[in-house]
């Protein structure tokens, strides 16, 4: 089974980047962790980032091939619609993750244009996030 593991803006700072909200985890050993949790479960892991909008859709348009996506859209998860509507497109299941608790933050935080397109929202608990969004669409996608 494959999943696709989705990074927006920003997140390539990871570990440079409000270490005091993100951690100190980089980008690249939350790519490594995120194969190895995949391979434990059995999934193969594919991992993929971009600053840009345009580029997360099109990714999004070819989640077709995947069995499920975890999604992390970094800022654009408080802005973008056109973001909501290709996850809203995708028949395949999406889970929302957010390192940090965006309730706990800033107002703007605290809504999400993806929320309600998603199957699932995990957010505040850093990389382990991930982890369980991973563990979720595995058990989800068997049945
Ligand atoms: C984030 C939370 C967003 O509000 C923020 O813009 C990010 C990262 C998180 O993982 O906690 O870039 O998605």
């Amino acid at each position: 089974m494959r999943a696709l593991v989705l990074n927006g803006p920003n997140l390539n700072l990871l570990g440079q980047r409000e270490t005091s909200v993100y951690g100190t985890t980089t980008y690249e050993s939350l790519v490594e962790q995120c194969r190895s949790w995949g391979s434990q479960l059995q999934l193969l892991v594919e991992c993929r980032q971009s600053n840009h909008e345009g580029q997360l859709i099109d990714w999004l348009h070819e989640a077709q091939d995947f069995a499920f996506v975890v999604l992390n859209a970094g800022a654009y998860t408080h802005t973008s619609v056109a973001l909501r509507d290709a996850v809203a497109a995708l028949s395949v299941p999406v889970f929302e993750v957010h390192l940090s608790n965006v309730f706990a933050r800033e107002e703007f935080r605290h809504h999400s244009f993806l929320s309600p397109v998603c199957r699932g929202v995990i957010c505040g608990l850093g990389p382990l996030g991930y982890r369980l969004a991973l563990q979720a669409g595995q058990a989800l996608a068997s049945h």
